[in-house]
């Protein structure tokens, strides 16, 4: 694939509409003017709650979903009119998807998926090798898929995705479910190989804060289907530089703690996956002088501490900070998950 001018992605307003209900009445922008610009060569990351619309954007930039309005071009092409151009410039590792036949061997589904991109069989079997060589794959060639575990396929999916030699690489969650060991190699395969080596550019959605920092060059956050913020993942601590955040632990808390109290930068975690009742209230703060008057102004709402602790600002922080205390207060609240947090 020849590679064209200018930057590997770039989404003009991008905006998708799902529409809902009697008459297709209920509108819903799961994705909501997005302008972003991802440059050649960069690994960059899309974080967000669950619902952001991160799965979306990948979507529309893999050309399986239409916009409703706006524009992107991949790789210097048209998303709408040059929608196999735009196909052969990307690699895509979906979530769950059945992409693989069970009963045959790794090698002979890559082999199968290169005949489908008309790759000639030669040069089709010493790509697969020289790919599952440098994934740590290629003793498994000949083992039927089904008897692959969960790594093994993920590692086996951005080995077909890598088959055509497209210079854009896209991944939705590529280490969920993942044990540590799994994950990590697959980060590594992902910075190492993919980034450095094949220099691709990499665009991978992740809930893992430590994923993001560890292989991200840049990162976007989204929320309700905004792009919120863009910038490399110190660059965007640094914002925080002059802030810290207190973790406060409630008997009895929940959403509403954050509206009775009209926080701005604070996010509510429940325990039980009931909005409310025990959980952790995390709260960004300027300097630890106002923590007496919040836990003061706490007490007197009637909820319970369990514990009180300070922590650094983290990228999870700037999220929070960013998406703000508006993602619970409306609608169904849900338990953020963002991976294991320093604590
Ligand atoms: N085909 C569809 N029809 C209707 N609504 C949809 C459709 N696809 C996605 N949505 C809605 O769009 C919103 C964004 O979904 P999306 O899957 O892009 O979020 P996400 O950021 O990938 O979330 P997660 O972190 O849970 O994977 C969600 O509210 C979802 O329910
Ligand atoms: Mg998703």
């Amino acid at each position: 694939m020849i590679k064209s001018e200018g930057p590997a992605i770039i989404t003009k307003d991008l905006t998708k509409i799902f529409k809902s209900g009697l008459f297709q009445k209920t509108e819903f922008k799961a994705v909501d003017s997005v302008n972003l610009t991802v440059e050649r060569g960069e690994f960059f990351g899309l974080l967000g709650p669950n619902g952001a619309g991160k799965t979306t954007l990948i979507k529309i930039i893999s050309t399986l979903t239409i916009p409703t309005s706006g524009t992107a071009l991949v790789n210097g092409y048209d998303i709408i009119k040059q929608e196999r151009e735009v196909r052969n410039s990307i690699g895509l590792v979906g979530v769950g998807e059945r992409i693989f036949y069970w009963r045959l061997t790794g090698m002979q589904n890559l082999l199968f998926f290169s005949s489908l991109y008309n790759i000639p069989l030669k040069e089709a079997e010493s790509r697969a090798e020289e790919l599952l060589k440098m994934v740590g794959l290629y003793q498994f060639a000949d083992t039927r898929y089904m008897n692959y575990s969960t790594g093994m396929q993920r590692k086996l999916a951005i080995v077909r995705a890598l088959l055509t030699d497209a210079p854009i690489l896209l991944l939705d969650e590529p280490s969920i479910g993942l044990d540590p060991i799994s994950a990590r190699q697959v980060r590594e395969f992902l910075k190492e190989h993919v980034q450095r080596k094949m220099g691709k550019t990499v665009v991978l959605t992740t809930h893992y804060m430590e994923e993001a920092e560890q292989l991200c060059d840049r990162v976007g956050f989204m929320s309700r289907g905004k792009l919120v913020a863009v910038g490399s993942p110190s660059e965007l601590k640094d914002k925080m530089k002059q802030e810290n955040a207190v973790v406060i632990r409630l008997e009895n808390g929940g959403p509403w703690v954050v509206d009775k109290l009209g926080l701005q930068k604070a996010w509510w975690s429940s325990e039980s996956g009931d909005p409310t009742g025990k959980g952790t209230l995390r709260v960004v703060v300027e300097s630890d002088n106002e923590v007496p008057e919040l836990i003061k102004s706490l007490i007197d709402s009637g909820v319970k501490i369990v514990e009180v602790k300070m922590e650094e600002p983290s990228l999870y922080d700037v999220f929070v900070k960013l998406a703000g205390s508006q993602v619970q207060v409306e609608g169904p609240v849900r338990r953020p998950v963002f991976g294991r947090r320093r604590e």
